[in-house]
C-alpha cells in the first residue's frame, strides 16, 4: 500500500441531538478541529503504529474497513474523546479517505457515508449518522436518519464558543436512557425546534432564545448535568444569547451563540473549560 493521509472535521450540534434518533432532523456544523489518518505499509497483521485516542473501541471499529494485513496508521487528533465533537465520526471518514486515495482517487459522499455508519456503528452501537456526515460533508447541515442530508446556507455568519468540561459523556447510554424514561413530549418539541432554528438560521433571524429552550428540553430528559448547566448560564451571564450543552450530553461540551467571543471564552474558562471559538460563514 502507498503511504496516504486522509483528514475530516469535527462537529458540533446546534440543535436536535436525541431527537434525530426518533426520526427527527437535527442540525450540525463542521468545526474546525481535524482528526488525520496516515497509512503506510506494514509487514504482518494490520494494526495502530501511533494513535492520539485511547478507546477501547479504536480497534474493533478500524478493523471494520482496514484489510487483515499490511497497513499501519497514524493518527492525530484535536478531538477530545467523548465530548459530542464527533471525534470518532471524524476518525471515520478520515480514515475513509485516506483508503481511497491508496487506491490513487478521492472517495466520494456516498461511500464516506455507507462505510463511515459502520465504523460508527462499533463506537456508538446504534448511531442516527448525523456525526459522520457532517464531518463527510463539512459546513452546515440539515440531517435526518434516512434521508439524503441538506445543506443549510446561513443568512448571516453564526459565531460560537465551544466549552468543553474536560468530563467525557457516553452516547450509547445516554441514548438508552432517554428510550428508558420515554420523553415522548419533549423529544416532538425538540424536533419542531430544529425546524424553527432552521428557518431562523436561513433568514439571518435571532436564534439564542431557540437554543435556550433547546437546552432545557435537553435538562427535560435527562441528558444535562449540574455542571453543564453551570457552564451555560456562566456563558449566558457573559453575553452569549444563548447556550446549550450539545451532542450526547452527560459530560462534554457546551455551546453559546456569541457577537463576541472573548467574554464568553473568559467565563467558561473560569469555571475550568477549554473553550474555542467557531465562526460558520453566511451562504
Ligand atoms: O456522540 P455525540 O455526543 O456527538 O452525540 C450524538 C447525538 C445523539 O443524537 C445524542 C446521538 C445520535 O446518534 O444522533
Amino acid at each position: 500500500m502507498p503511504e496516504a493521509v486522509g483528514e475530516a472535521p469535527g462537529k458540533v450540534i446546534l440543535a436536535g441531538e436525541h431527537a434525530v434518533v426518533y426520526g427527527h432532523r437535527a442540525i450540525a456544523l463542521a468545526v474546525d478541529r481535524r482528526t488525520r489518518v496516515r497509512l503506510r505499509s506494514r509487514p504482518g497483521p494490520s494494526g495502530i503504529d501511533h494513535s492520539a485516542i485511547a478507546d477501547p473501541r479504536l480497534w474493533p471499529a478500524l478493523a471494520t474497513l482496514l484489510p487483515a494485513e499490511g497497513v499501519g496508521l497514524s493518527i492525530e487528533s484535536e478531538l477530545p474523546v467523548g465530548c459530542g465533537l464527533g471525534s470518532s465520526a471524524a476518525l471515520s471518514v478520515a480514515l475513509i479517505r485516506a483508503l481511497a486515495r491508496a487506491e490513487g482517487r478521492e472517495a466520494e459522499l456516498e461511500e464516506l457515508v455507507e462505510k463511515g455508519f459502520r465504523v460508527e456503528r462499533v463506537f456508538h452501537g446504534n448511531p442516527s449518522g448525523v456525526d459522520h456526515t457532517v464531518a463527510a460533508m463539512g459546513g452546515a447541515v440539515l440531517y435526518r436518519r434516512g434521508e439524503a442530508p441538506v445543506r443549510l446556507r446561513l443568512g448571516r455568519p453564526l459565531r460560537l464558543v465551544i466549552a468543553n468540561t474536560g468530563t467525557p459523556g457516553n452516547t450509547a447510554e445516554m441514548v438508552a436512557g432517554v428510550r428508558a424514561r420515554g420523553h415522548a413530549a419533549e423529544i416532538a418539541a425538540i424536533g419542531a425546534l430544529v425546524e424553527e432554528v432552521a428557518r431562523a438560521v436561513e433568514a439571518g433571524g435571532p436564534i439564542g432564545a431557540l437554543l435556550r429552550e433547546n437546552h432545557r428540553l435537553l435538562r427535560a430528559i435527562g441528558v444535562s448535568t449540574p455542571r453543564l448547566d453551570a457552564v451555560a448560564a456562566a456563558m449566558e451571564a457573559a453575553g452569549a444569547a444563548g447556550a446549550k450543552l450539545a451532542g450526547a450530553g452527560g459530560g462534554g461540551v457546551v455551546l453559546a451563540l456569541v457577537e463576541e467571543a472573548a467574554p464568553v471564552m473568559a467565563a467558561a474558562a473560569a469555571l475550568g473549560c477549554e473553550a474555542f471559538a467557531v465562526e460558520v460563514p453566511e451562504g
